[in-house]
């Protein structure tokens, strides 16, 4: 059978990858309804060879939807997801609008897909980025030695923040080489040549949203409030494709050797890991515009007995967006087969 699907920010950065990955995947579209805000209805996308139209959200109705992916911010989704819902779609929310909600599943399609089922209010919540592509590459070594504890900076690039932030660094780059002054608009300050350390708001803990949201996810999708988690979330001056410098501690030694056999084994992960210049990956070489997860510079912590060091690269967009959300898709797609 074919699907009516609906994706909300069709227009956005997340929402035209959403429709690239549909199409590259073969999800079996019957009818695509392409949704964004008034500024862009009437406009026209292309998907497999054919021009659909851009409509209104706001004068949308969504009876008939089999399944909306949401890709436009959180206050869309508030409002909007659960009207989609009560209409009869399957909801999948890329926002953080449910993700803390305990009737609302947040899933990675590599490593707990058995929660897409449970979903009693018809919303599915696609994690944030930066959880997503650690658990990929996480998951599997947290099943076989526990993890205890991770410490994780995260190298975010600005795709992140959506097409304003992608026109943010093209512009002050291009400005700064031109000696010309910039004026931060979309960043809280300049973000080409630097490095900020500060994504989302600021917490009461002291810590951004961003950082917490690594901490809350992690414990939620592995189903463990006992792992702790320490981030800290940098905006870097990369177009596509966050990074992570991760630790772990674990209760049972890993080994690198034993890390990379299992991690090579893994759904989703491409392990990368040879020490020689060019041996490991990074945004530009191995992630922007592919699917899997890199993982290398695999090695044992020098101050810690249990404790693994490891590097994790992704496509935020893909695998850490867009990408999970469509094999999310393909998880209920395939209920009713
Ligand atoms: P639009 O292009 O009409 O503004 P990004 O994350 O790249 O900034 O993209 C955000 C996506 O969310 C865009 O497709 C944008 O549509 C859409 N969007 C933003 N606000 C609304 C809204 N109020 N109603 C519907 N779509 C919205």
């Amino acid at each position: 059978r074919s699907f009516h699907v609906a994706v909300v920010g069709a227009t956005g950065a997340v929402g035209e990858t959403m429709l690239a990955i549909l199409a590259e995947r073969d999800f079996p579209v019957g009818t695509l309804t392409l949704l964004a805000s008034e500024r862009s209805a009437g406009g026209e996308i292309e998907f497999n060879g054919q021009k659909v139209i851009v409509q209104d959200l706001a004068s949308f109705d969504p009876a008939g939807v089999d399944i909306a992916l949401f890709s436009a911010g959180g206050g869309v989704s508030r409002e909007y997801a659960p009207k989609f819902a009560a209409a009869g779609a399957v909801v999948i929310d890329n926002s953080s609008a449910f993700r803390y909600d305990d009737d609302v599943p947040l899933v990675v399609s590599e490593v707990n897909p058995e929660q897409v089922a449970k979903r009693p209010r018809g919303i599915i919540a696609n994690p944030n980025c930066s959880t997503m592509q650690m658990l990929v590459a996480l998951a599997p070594l947290h099943r076989r030695y526990g993890i205890e504890r991770i410490n994780v900076a995260t190298y975010q690039s600005v795709s992140g923040g959506g097409r304003s932030a992608l026109e943010e660094l093209g512009r002050q780059t291009g400005q700064l080489l031109g000696f010309q002054e910039i004026e931060p608009q979309r960043f809280p300050v300049q973000i080409a040549f630097n490095l900020i350390p500060h994504i989302d708001d600021f917490l009461d803990n002291g810590f951004t949203k961003e950082e917490m949201k690594l901490v809350w996810e992690t414990q939620k999708i592995l189903g463990d409030d006992s792992i702790l988690v320490n981030p800290t979330a940098v905006r870097v001056p990369v177009f596509y494709g966050h990074s992570e410098a991760v630790t772990i501690e674990t209760r049972e030694k890993v080994t690198v050797e034993a890390a990379r056999e299992l991690l090579a084994q893994s759904p989703g992960v491409e392990v990368v890991d040879r020490r020689e210049a060019g041996g490991y990956p990074t945004p530009v070489t191995h992630a922007s515009g592919t699917d899997a997860v890199y993982v290398g510079r695999i090695r044992e912590d020098l101050s810690h007995p249990r404790g693994l060091n490891l590097w994790i690269v992704s496509d935020n967009i893909r695998k850490g967006a867009a990408l999970n959300a469509v094999q999310l898709a393909e998880l209920v797609a395939a209920e009713t087969r």
